[in-house]
């Protein structure tokens, strides 16, 4: 008898996220699902399962009438990363902005000072934490930056890192540089000279070390110029590295529209984005990543014109942006709540976001993000009714009754002295 699924999945829901299905969330009602080699080899209705006795199965997995999904993507988070800013948070809380903070030396650069400080040890040890977290609520790949070394050590540590809690976990991890996070403090006032650094020292290096899988920059009145930014990008493209922006988070610099010009894989935040950006976002095919974490922890007022996205045909992510400043947050399934309820996005809208959109704007979208024939046996298998409970809960991770995954490869272990 010819084996010809490793694992069938039966009595299952299928939110299949796949657009060509005409059904909402692309939903197939009792469906059944074959997996063989770690790929999605046999999916439909569980009636239409072939009854030929030849059909040998491996395990056969009950979800006892669950939904299944693809595999939540967290697209943008700073997840590795040491200490903390909650005495940021009091000072917020009692008038100081964020931009202040940050001119004042804090920010971004109190998290450097502690990420620096940090053994690769107590780094992997931080954010193993938080990677649990994400990996016990469904989600099976996690973008993480690197922009808290901001000198080419502690970076490669940082990517290092990431890597290695893939490992532990068995995610997918995209890893993106984001050397141009902001202005080291042994640069203070000589920001050119440090995007020498990284576009003649540090990108090359990560390039050969071959840690990263995109570059990234902060675009701000606070970070970088659009000028500056674009020197990057531009050492990025030299050595195939596809780019992401933070763009038009606090203000607008014309950030989304270069990142287009780049061909960016995503530009991410777009507060401040006017119509001009979208349109160039949409000729070049640019994700937009929305981050309603950071929109709730900033108490920002200035919503990302998400109606117009939709006018011009720009799909739009969502992710958690887990980071000690803006948005320390961890939970996809409360992104996904905050999406419906700060950006007017539906529930389905919002899985999407954390779904198919979500692996675009990674680059991944032909292999995770969907249940498709051909795709990536990456999925979670949820207790619920419907898909939309898994945006209804608030301050819960809703846990998936099983996790599974392909045998996820880019995932090297990459050795470094604790
Ligand atoms: O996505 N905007 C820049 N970077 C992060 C915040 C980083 C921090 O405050 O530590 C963000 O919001
Ligand atoms: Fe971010």
């Amino acid at each position: 008898m010819t084996k010809y699924f490793d694992t069938l999945f039966i009595n299952a829901n299928l939110a299949t996220m796949n657009p060509n299905i005409d059904a909402p969330y692309g939903a197939i009602e009792n469906g059944a699902l074959g997996v063989k080699d770690g790929k999605i080899a046999w999916i439909g209705k569980e009636t239409n399962f072939p009854q030929d006795k030849d059909i040998g199965v491996g395990e056969v997995f009950d979800c006892e009438g669950g939904w299944i999904t693809p595999g939540l993507v967290d697209c943008h988070t700073h997840l590795v990363f040491s200490g903390n800013r909650a005495k940021e948070f009091e000072m917020r809380l009692q008038g100081a902005s964020y931009e202040d903070i940050a001119r004042n030396g804090g920010g971004i650069i109190s998290t450097v000072k502690a990420t620096r400080a940090a053994t690769p040890r107590l780094l992997h040890l931080e954010s193993t934490v938080r990677l649990g977290d994400m990996f016990d609520a469904g989600v099976t790949t996690v973008e993480i930056k690197s922009g808290y070394g901001l000198d080419l050590e502690t970076e490669v540590k940082m990517l290092r890192v990431a890597k290695q809690l893939g490992k532990k976990y068995d995610m997918r991890i995209q890893t993106t540089f984001l050397g141009a996070h902001a202005i080291p403090p042994e640069y203070k006032d000589r920001a050119d000279d440090y995007i020498d650094l990284v576009c003649n020292e540090m990108i090359p290096k990560i390039a050969e070390l071959g840690l990263a899988d995109a570059v990234d920059g902060f675009c701000e009145n606070i970070a970088f110029s659009p000028a500056q930014i674009r020197r990057v990008f531009e050492a990025a493209k030299k050595y195939g590295l596809p780019v992401k922006l933070h763009a038009e988070q606090l203000s607008n610099q014309g950030g989304a529209k270069l990142a287009a010009e780049f061909c960016a894989l995503s530009a991410d935040h777009l507060e401040y984005i006017d119509e001009d950006g979208i349109k160039a976002m949409a000729a070049a095919g640019t994700v937009a990543v929305l981050l309603p974490g950071a929109y709730y922890y900033l108490k920002e007022t200035q919503k990302p014109p998400v109606e117009l996205f939709k006018k011009h045909g720009v799909p739009m992510a969502l992710a958690t942006d887990c980071n000690p400043g803006s948005s320390p947050i961890v939970s996809p399934h409360l992104i996904l709540n905050m999406a419906c309820t700060l950006f007017d996005f539906t529930p389905e809208e919002a899985l999407a976001g954390m779904t198919r959109i979500g692996a675009t704007a990674l680059g991944l979208g032909s292999k995770i993000g969907t249940l498709e024939l051909g795709k990536s046996a990456d999925m979670a298998i949820w207790s619920i009714e419907h898909p939309s409970e898994l945006s209804y809960w608030v301050g819960m991770n809703y846990a998936p009754t099983k996790v599974f995954k392909d045998v996820i490869q880019n995932n090297e272990v990459i050795p470094y002295d604790y």
